[in-house]
């Protein structure tokens, strides 16, 4: 006897560390079918209203982002599109077709001037055009369907094994292995999250009968420095490094960003865990298995 047919979901960016977690992950009762920019692309509507009547899916997963933050400022048309206009056609296009859209938002739409971790109901405040293009993207998808789904994430890290581009856990155990200077701001704050534990809870939520915002991180905000730190540690425990090097605390000021940043974007994630109904778990548990894998996949091919 056959089971139930598997929900077909259609996945954009598929290029990309999220995407490319989702085809890892590989979850049962989906059937997923992944879609790179340039067969899918958020600034060509005409195409992806072809994609979506060809294929039909259920389901529309988009990873898809223009995520290099000082560029946004630069970029200032192209990232909007991508950003902002894009996520709006295609939540449009879905709701049109009656297929339900998950969509990502990101924690840097909070200013920071609160200093307890910012919940689904408080009030974004963009303080850079990044977070103005994502905040006006998951506006839009959610103004489209009460069917479509925005979680917000913050500090994202995980292994892309078709990608050059890397996390920070990267950036900070190359610069242990090269014997750079690290240093690292104490004046910003939120929750890293593994991406493979994001796209876990994306499929558990797309299971259930649900619409609307949730905050999807991992449990436990820290700053900068306290989290370069204990990356260092575990990348000792992991054996990638034999010693920790010493972290030298600035502030954001220090990097001479063009940009404002928020000091402050740690999100409760107390909405998911409740509706998930089990704890989301600490980011330490995803760096530890992340730093049990070749970090570089690349260079042994
Ligand atoms: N990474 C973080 O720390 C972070 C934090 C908060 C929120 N988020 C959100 O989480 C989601 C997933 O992020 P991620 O880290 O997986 O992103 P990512 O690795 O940067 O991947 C984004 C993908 O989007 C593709 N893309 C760019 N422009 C496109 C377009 N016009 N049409 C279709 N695809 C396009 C890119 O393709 P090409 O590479 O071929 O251009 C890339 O493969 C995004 O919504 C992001 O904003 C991420």
């Amino acid at each position: 006897m056959s089971g139930p047919t598997p929900k077909k979901v259609l996945i954009t960016g598929a290029d990309g560390l999220l995407a490319q977690a989702m085809k890892a992950l590989n979850p049962s009762g989906f059937t997923l079918v992944f879609r790179s920019r340039s067969e899918f692309d958020l600034q060509n509507p005409g195409q992806m209203a072809g994609q979506l009547d060809a294929l039909q899916p259920a389901l529309v997963i988009n990873t898809a982002a223009y995520n290099l933050v000082d560029k946004c400022e630069v970029e200032r048309d192209l990232s909007w599109a991508i950003n902002a206009t894009g996520p709006q056609a295609l939540a449009g296009l879905c709701a049109q077709r009656g297929i339900q859209l998950i969509h990502y938002g990101t924690d840097y739409i909070f200013d920071g001037a609160q200093r307890v971790p910012y919940t689904e109901a408080d009030q974004p405040n963009a303080i850079n055009h990044y977070a103005a293009g994502k905040l006006a993207g998951e506006q839009a998808v959610l103004a489209a369907s009460p069917h479509h789904l925005v979680l917000r994430t913050s500090w994202l890290f995980g292994i892309n094994p078709i990608r050059s581009q890397r996390s920070y856990i990267h950036a900070i155990v190359r610069q242990a292995l090269d014997g750079k200077p690290i240093r690292a701001t104490t004046d910003q704050q939120a929750a890293p999250t593994y991406v493979g534990d994001l796209a876990a809870w994306t499929f558990e939520l797309a299971a259930k009968p649900t619409g609307g915002l949730y905050h999807a991180v991992n449990d436990g905000g820290l700053s900068r420095f306290d989290w370069t730190k204990e990356i260092l540690a575990a990348a000792q425990t992991a054996g990638l490094i034999s010693a920790v090097p010493p972290v030298e605390p600035v502030t954001t000021a220090f990097f001479n960003s063009t940009i404002r940043r928020s000091t402050y974007s740690w999100l409760s994630n107390a909405k998911l865990t409740a509706s998930l109904g089990h704890p989301l778990g600490s980011w330490k548990t995803g760096m530890d298995a992340m730093l049990r894998q070749p970090l570089w996949p690349e260079a042994g091919r």
